[in-house]
């Protein structure tokens, strides 16, 4: 049985839902398991249960997160991409929805989280195109030579281009991914990586994540792989714009794992529009990059792993 596999049904096993008892009587403020992390996102919006479940916080139950939960846990292969979905809980007169604990089981793992998508907001975001000051201001601050002439003159930009702006600093644009934030083994997370953008700083960042650990590096492409292939295949993918969810790598001495989180911004496709998730974005064509950024993700690890075999003698430990 490869490593994964393993891994899969284990971490289903630590996942199997507790008793509705006990999920009750646990609350928010509750002090959070060891070994519990959180890379991005709200502080607040994701609260850890000491039983390998984690609940994020939506707004309603028609959130865009838990239909794309329910309609992916009715796809054998692709329910096994993303975290176990639990179903709705409300708590406290919130509501939560419950996830597998991803996390769960790891002993001070080392953990990658990595945003997909070439495009990393929804159109509606940007269809306004109000001139605005304080995005000109806010790009100024950032890179006072960015703005055209024009741009300059008018001390204004619309959103879209701001959006565009930010996205240019990172390798969103360029890659179709973005590091977002890693954690080493007995370190502090680092989150300030999105303007970590060139090839270079990208596979030495990968690199120093996986250390020289051949094994792990075999493992995460081949589930890297086998996740582009499910996403491929699947009718939810083939049906929905994905914005803004990301890759989560785990591993430790002991196992290896990746999953695809956060779909609070998928959004169903008109019914007569198709994607391929690989094509450029114009305006109104939905195209996301989200498998354009798997590839390259990938192409990035498979290099890493190349490299790291050409230093293989070298290194004397
Ligand atoms: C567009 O943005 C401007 C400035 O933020 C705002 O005043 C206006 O109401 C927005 N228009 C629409 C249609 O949302």
């Amino acid at each position: 049985m490869s490593l994964l596999k393993f891994l899969a049904i284990n971490a289903l096993e630590l996942s199997a839902p507790a008793t509705p008892l006990l999920l009750q009587q646990q609350k928010p403020t509750q002090p959070k398991p060891l070994g519990w992390m959180q890379l991005s996102g709200h502080p607040e919006s994701i609260v850890p249960t000491t039983t390998g479940i984690v609940r994020k916080r939506i707004q309603c139950s028609e959130d865009s997160e838990v239909l794309a939960y329910q309609l992916i846990s009715q796809e054998p292969q692709t329910s096994q991409i993303v975290p176990a979905y639990f179903g709705l809980r409300e708590l406290h007169a919130q509501h939560y929805i419950e996830l597998q604990d991803l996390l769960a089981g790891f002993k001070d793992p080392c953990v990658m989280d990595i945003k997909l998508g070439s495009r990393t907001f929804l159109e509606s975001e940007v269809s306004n195109q109000t001139l605005r000051p304080d995005l000109y201001q806010k790009m100024i601050a950032v890179d006072a030579s960015a703005p055209t002439p024009a741009e300059h003159e008018a001390q204004a930009i619309t959103k879209l281009r701001y959006m565009l702006f930010r996205e240019s600093l990172s390798s969103s644009h360029t890659k179709g991914f973005r590091i977002e934030a890693l954690r080493l083994r007995g370190r502090t997370p680092v989150k300030d990586l999105k303007t970590c953008r060139s090839n270079e700083q990208i596979s030495n960042t990968i690199e120093q994540f996986l250390a020289t650990r051949r094994s792990v590096q075999k493992e995460l492409l081949k589930r890297l792989k086998h996740m582009r292939l499910v996403i491929e295949q699947s009718p939810f993918f083939n049906r929905h714009e994905i914005i803004g969810s990301s890759i989560f790598i785990v591993y430790d001495d002991q196992r290896v794992g990746a999953w695809l989180i956060d779909f609070a911004k998928s959004r169903q496709l008109p019914a007569q529009l198709s994607i391929n998730h690989r094509s450029p974005w114009t305006p109104g064509n939905r195209e996301e990059g989200l498998l354009r950024g798997m590839d390259e993700l990938i192409h990035s690890f498979e290099e890493v792993y190349a490299r790291s075999s050409s230093h293989r003698g070298c290194l004397k430990i």
